[in-house]
């Protein structure tokens, strides 16, 4: 009997089907989650295939590639949307500790929010920098890959029941207002007031095949990277690194580093515990 070769193992199967399906909605739809990390991602594919009543991810690859709206549901399952506003709420502590007094000494501030999802980290910086004075010469670019959760964010519109922890997020960040000023509420909605959106772009970008659109003074990429390997993150922070002026602000997520990525030597720690680095070079 023929050794078995590790090919043959299902594990190893799968992942063979996994690699087919991916380069296969890389190469329909142009969406590359090839360097998205492997295991939950594997998960998820998982989980569709079954909702979908199908035998395996051939037959999953089968039907995306043939209907655009298992895709649709297939990259729902595949971004991870969960948000709230000031979000780790000492993170937004230390941008208004450290970095608006900053941001404070340029004529205009560009900050770009990559994968910003549903635009409660937009509206967050919006709130701080006008409370902070500085919103009316501030232009926001709240990016995603996601169309559905971007006109989410366009609408501003939230379920009331996320304003209790929006509002504890708030007053731990240090808001200095009342929370409730910022929106109204109806049914069972919190509708956020449009002019918090006035310096705000809420625009599609794929940090994965997109490239530099602009040069921002923050930029901050909170709790996205987690899902990309090293290869991506590396691909990204370069991104970042190319797409801030020299002096700029990167903000990432609590559970995300830069630490033992080549572009570090480009930056200062400004405060590791938060995750905030300074371009220098
Ligand atoms: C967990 S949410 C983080 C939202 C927010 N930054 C925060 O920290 O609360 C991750 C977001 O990254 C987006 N995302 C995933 N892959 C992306 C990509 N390649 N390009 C742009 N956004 C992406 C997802 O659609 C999702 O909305």
């Amino acid at each position: 009997m023929p050794a078995r070769r590790k090919e043959d193992q299902p594990e190893e199967l799968e992942q063979i089907e996994l690699d087919l399906l991916l380069n296969g909605i890389y190469r329909k739809y142009g969406y590359d989650f090839r360097d998205y990390a492997r295991a939950s991602l594997k998960r998820r594919v998982l989980k569709r295939v079954k909702l979908e009543g199908l035998d395996g991810i051939s037959e999953l690859l089968g039907k995306v590639l043939r209907d655009d709206e298992c895709m649709a549901r297939l990259l729902g399952d595949l971004t991870i949307h969960v948000t709230s506003m000031f979000r780790d709420p000492s993170f937004f502590t230390a941008v208004r500790a450290s970095i608006i007094p900053i941001l404070r000494t340029y004529p205009y501030v560009r900050i770009w929010d990559a994968g910003c999802s549903s635009g409660e980290e937009a509206y967050s910086l919006a709130i701080m920098l006008e409370e902070e004075g500085l919103y009316d010469r501030a232009q926001i670019y709240a990016t995603d890959i996601s169309e559905e959760v971007l006109a989410r964010a366009k609408e501003g519109i939230f379920p009331l029941s996320t304003m209790r922890e929006n509002t504890q997020n708030y007053l731990a960040a240090g808001g200095t207002g009342s929370f409730s000023d910022y929106y109204r509420a109806r049914y069972e909605n919190a509708l956020f007031r449009p002019d918090l959106r006035r310096h705000i772009v809420f625009a599609q970008h794929n940090l994965v095949t997109d490239s530099k659109f602009n040069e921002f003074n923050l930029i901050l990429c909170r709790n996205v990277m987690i899902y990309f390997n090293q290869r991506l993150q590396s691909r990204v922070l370069k991104l970042f690194h190319e797409s801030l002026e020299q002096f700029g602000i990167l903000g990432i997520g609590k559970k995300e580093t830069m630490r033992f990525d080549p572009i570090a030597k480009h930056f200062e720690i400004l405060d590791e515990n938060e995750r905030l680095y300074r371009r220098m070079s």
